[in-house]
């Protein structure tokens, strides 16, 4: 029998910051990950991490600014745990090996980041997660944490409520295997894939949400989902806030710098849903330009460019054919990032016993309606420590007694072989493409009951025609076609929560913005959407918001 005292799904930032704390603390951990771990997209995060390092700043106003960014629907407790501890952690980055960008006096710099009252996003030029990966995997590696790399994980094995193990289905071989565990921490990272156009790794598939919800666990918020506002045209690509922190105005095919419209005081540097739905405003209007807006840097100069956004000049160059210290760059809003997720609390813990989550696909909440720019790698770091400590602690105290896999080792075994020895079904891309484009058109920026109602339908549709899915190739090494049909299971259950959620709430808030109740509705909908499966059925019921001392007010930037 392998068995670990905490096993980790996921190899990004929150999976192993969790793996150092279980480490560090003498237990038997280890990692499994469906790509090699510097390939998670945490790598892809650019423009920062938000921290009130400066005297001038203190960690209440990070607090508020959070509060108000998530229109008020995030825990507040959450919030202030994350903004308080938030300094020590980026001092803890440092001591790991982290160079973060200095100012003129040496200290970190920080750049201005949207909805925030104080520049307090330190960063690393614009490959903030990047470096931050890297160091935390040499941590990984120091503390020799066993990597099961390439491995997909199929199931989570539970026993009256409390999580057992694992099995998984390794890449290289087509063997499934079982991993046994005291705890285990789920840190997937999003589900921007549902989406067409979107700035996630084709690896952001919910693979972790989907596993809770299978096993009994609630997701949290899912009808939240970010539109990043700068995303280079027809590509996916993200092009950093840090763009616009550092000056970068965003123009209409008229010329004119549309955000005094839409936000007088911070213009550009307003939350993200705001910019976001700006865009897609004088999009719609008639003001855009083939479908997008411009994101003007010129007016920064060459050197600015070249030392704080190199990489943004080069993915523009070499994607869009624009030089940005010559051109402006064609953007527009995609999907980003999920704010809901699997339900936790500040501990990462979920109500399965052992079972907990961490990063982007935990909901703690502290993100609620709107998550702001340089707090998702603030969430990966503080709660993937927490997480890493109280999943830890739990296996110590706990004594693992040995559960019968083998039935569920014997159904993932039956099910993947239905798959592959079937061979009149339609493709899983077929499907994919089809659940992108809905999900893409009718649950984007806007939304409303009519396209909302659709999307619905055709995703139901499309879990029904997931029943006869075949694939193309019946290899037992390497079959990567399977592995994303395996993925595409869990999207369309994660699809089908999102616009369930959706449907439901009957108000505009964040990044949810129905165009058929476009006003927020403190009394009827201050509160949380859980879902959980049982069996073919998703339910959804409602949880309270937790306050501390931020009241809820009209929202403006
Ligand atoms: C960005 O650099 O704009 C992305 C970072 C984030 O989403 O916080």
């Amino acid at each position: 029998m392998v068995f670990h005292d905490v096993i980790i799904i996921g190899a990004g930032l929150a999976g192993m910051r969790a793996a150092v704390e279980a480490a560090k603390r003498g237990l038997n951990v280890a990692v499994v990950s469906k790509v090699h771990p510097v390939r998670s997209h945490s790598v892809a995060a650019q423009g920062g991490i938000n921290a009130a390092m400066k005297s001038t700043d203190n960690w209440e106003d990070h607090a508020f600014d959070t509060v108000k960014g998530a229109d008020y629907i995030g825990d507040q407790e959450a919030i202030e745990t994350m903004c308080r501890e938030a300094p020590e952690d980026i001092l803890e980055l440092e001591r790991m090996g982290a160079i973060f960008s200095r100012d003129e006096t040496g200290q970190i710099a920080q750049r201005p980041f949207g909805g925030a009252g104080y520049p307090r996003t330190c960063y690393l030029a614009d490959r903030t997660g990047h470096s931050m990966l890297h160091v935390i995997y040499e941590q990984v590696l120091k503390f020799g944490v066993p990597i099961y790399e390439e491995w997909h994980v199929v199931k989570l094995f539970t026993e009256e409520g409390t999580v057992k193990g694992i099995i998984a289905y390794e890449l290289a071989t087509g063997k499934l295997h079982r991993l046994n565990a005291k705890s285990v921490i789920l840190a997937t990272g999003g589900y921007g894939r549902i989406f067409r156009t979107t700035t996630n790794a084709l690896t952001s598939t919910g693979d972790g949400m989907g596993l809770a919800l299978d096993a009994g666990a609630p997701l949290m918020d899912m009808e939240f989902v970010q539109f990043h506002p700068t995303v280079l045209d027809r590509t996916g690509i993200l092009i950093t806030e840090g763009a616009r922190g550092e000056g970068g105005y965003l123009l209409n095919s008229k010329g004119e710098r549309f955000m005094e419209k839409y936000a007088p005081n911070k213009l550009e540097l307003a939350s993200r849903d705001v910019v976001a739905r700006a865009e897609q405003t004088e999009i719609n209007e008639g003001r855009g330009i083939e479908g997008c807006v411009h994101l003007d840097l010129r007016h920064l100069g060459a050197e600015k460019i070249n030392e704080l956004l190199p990489q943004i000049r080069e993915l523009s160059m070499n994607f869009a054919g624009v030089d940005p210290i010559v051109e402006p760059i064609p953007i527009h809003p995609g999907a980003h990032y999920s704010m809901g997720g699997v339900m936790t609390d500040v501990n990462g813990a979920t109500p399965i016993n052992g079972l907990y989550s961490a990063g982007e696909s935990a909901c703690v909440s502290v993100h609620g309606a709107n998550r702001l720019g340089g707090n998702s790698l603030l969430d990966t770091i503080v709660f993937g420590r927490r997480t890493g400590i109280a999943a830890s602690e739990y296996a110590a105290d706990t004594t693992y007694e040995a559960a019968d896999i083998d039935p569920a080792l014997a159904d993932a075994s039956n099910e993947i072989a239905t798959i592959l020895n079937r061979n009149d079904g339609e493709l899983t891309n077929t499907i994919k493409e089809e659940m992108q484009q809905v999900m893409q058109v009718k649950c984007s920026v806007y939304r409303e009951e009519t396209t909302l109602t659709e999307c619905l339908d055709t995703i139901l549709d499309l879990r029904e025609r997931y029943k006869n899915v075949s694939l193309a190739n019946s290899s037992d090494t390497y079959n990567t076609e399977l592995v994303s049909c395996l993925e595409l299971g869990y999207m369309l259950d994660i699809a089908l929560c999102t616009v369930k959620g959706a449907l439901n709430r009957e108000e505009s808030r964040g990044a949810h913005s129905r165009l058929d109740f476009p006003a927020r509705n403190d009394n009827k909908w201050m509160k949380h959407t859980l879902i959980h499966k049982a069996g073919e059925d998703f339910n959804i019921s409602y949880r309270d918001v937790s306050f501390t001392k931020y009241e809820p007010t009209e929202r403006k930037y």
